[in-house]
């Protein structure tokens, strides 16, 4: 099975790399993530003053992060001289160099790191999401490397295909779709108060949550330009892997997964993606980037109702309960009253030992 992918010169022989953040904070944690057998290595964010964190800075529950991080807290002199020439003497693996923010920042950090970076990652996180400052901020970029320049979209970007089409008039390489989403306010109702450190304990979201999120972003950018597109956010297992790439991602990042359930997360899900691979008839990672652009172009408005599996239902009941349209009963078995079945869909997507079918797929 070929797990390879390659863009922008760079061949990853898989397309699974962390997403930017605390687990390649530095040398070390680089190198134990590259134990698990990425494709590729992302940095930490590296800007040009080392950020003070506020703390506590990460909250998680099993389907999302909550974070108040900022970009590293080690300063850029110490990764250029000293984590990613570790970095480099044990892997030649693909390296993205996460930098940010300014415009004045970052012409001053490319040339700096334009040795060491096999790409560049520019966090737009803290910048606004204006396709003309963009624009100008990734000429400014381009005159000081050749490397490949990835930008990574912040989820509030209002018009993403916008923004996409600038990236790429403005001589972009790639787009990393997307950051963590905010702000959020977790709120503890005991404490009366957020746990986390920052002001208003304020902080951003990512996880399983925000998949679908991150799903349509990238579905957004791939279609408007043809720029690759490395897939950001909430990818816990090899089906995730291959939404992402079938939604037009050419690879994908992953950390929060990482954080809830263990960097051990990162080889389970390689090792597990020539399987699903196979379950999907393809050969190789390459022929599914894009495979869903095509779907779905068109409202459909067919309404399909519901058929039960009377073998397989165990009468749970709960289809009844949550149809919003009160058509299903249960007396011997569940049936359906198709005068007032609407074909939403929810009973299908439910239903825990899958007895139901025909509305959704
Ligand atoms: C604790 C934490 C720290 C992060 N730090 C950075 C960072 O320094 N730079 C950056 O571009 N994104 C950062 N991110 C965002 C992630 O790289 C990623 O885009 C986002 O979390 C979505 O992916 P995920 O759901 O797999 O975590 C951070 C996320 C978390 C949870």
């Amino acid at each position: 099975m070929n797990l390879s992918v390659s863009f922008c010169g760079m061949k990853l022989c898989n397309p699974v790399m962390p997403a930017s953040g605390p687990l390649t904070g530095d040398d070390k944690k680089m190198l134990a993530i590259l134990s698990h057998n990425v494709g590729a290595m992302v940095t930490k964010t590296i800007s040009v003053k080392p950020a003070k964190v506020p703390r506590p800075c990460i909250t998680a529950t099993s389907n999302y992060v909550l974070n108040a991080e900022l970009w590293s807290e080690h300063a850029w002199q110490t990764w250029h001289d000293e984590f990613i020439p570790v970095f480099r003497q044990q892997s030649d693996k693909p390296l993205l160099v996460s930098l940010g923010y300014s415009k004045e920042d970052l012409e001053f950090l490319v040339p700096k790191f334009a040795e060491a970076a096999d790409a560049f990652e520019l966090s737009t996180h803290y910048v606004a999401d204006d396709p003309e400052l963009l624009s100008d901020l990734i000429r400014a970029v381009k005159v000081h490397t050749d490397r490949p320049v990835f930008i990574k979209l912040d989820p509030s970007v209002p018009e993403p295909e916008e923004m996409a089409i600038a990236i790429e008039r403005a001589g972009g390489d790639g787009i990393v779709a997307i950051n963590s989403l905010g702000p959020v306010y977790p709120l503890s109702v005991f404490h009366r108060k957020s746990p986390l450190g920052s002001k208003n304990g304020f902080g951003w979201i990512s996880g399983p949550v925000i998949k679908p999120f991150a799903l349509a972003m990238v579905r957004r950018v791939a279609s408007a330009t043809n720029l690759p597109v490395i897939g950001t956010g909430g990818v816990s297992s090899a089906d995730d892997v291959l939404e992402f790439i079938m939604a037009g991602a050419s690879a994908v990042q992953l950390l929060s997964s990482a954080l809830i359930r263990g960097k051990q997360v990162y080889s389970e899900i390689i090792d597990e993606l020539p399987k699903r691979l196979e379950a999907c008839g393809a050969n190789g990672i390459e022929e599914l980037i894009g495979a869903a652009l095509n779907s779905n172009k068109k409202e459909s408005h067919e309404k399909r109702s519901p058929i039960v599996d009377h073998l397989k239902c165990i009468k749970c009941n709960l289809c009844v309960q949550i149809c919003p349209y009160d058509a299903l009963s249960l007396d011997e078995k569940v049936s359906v009253d198709e005068s007032k079945c609407f074909g939403c869909g929810l009973c299908q997507s439910r239903c825990p030992v899958k007895a139901i079918e025909g509305v959704l797929f």
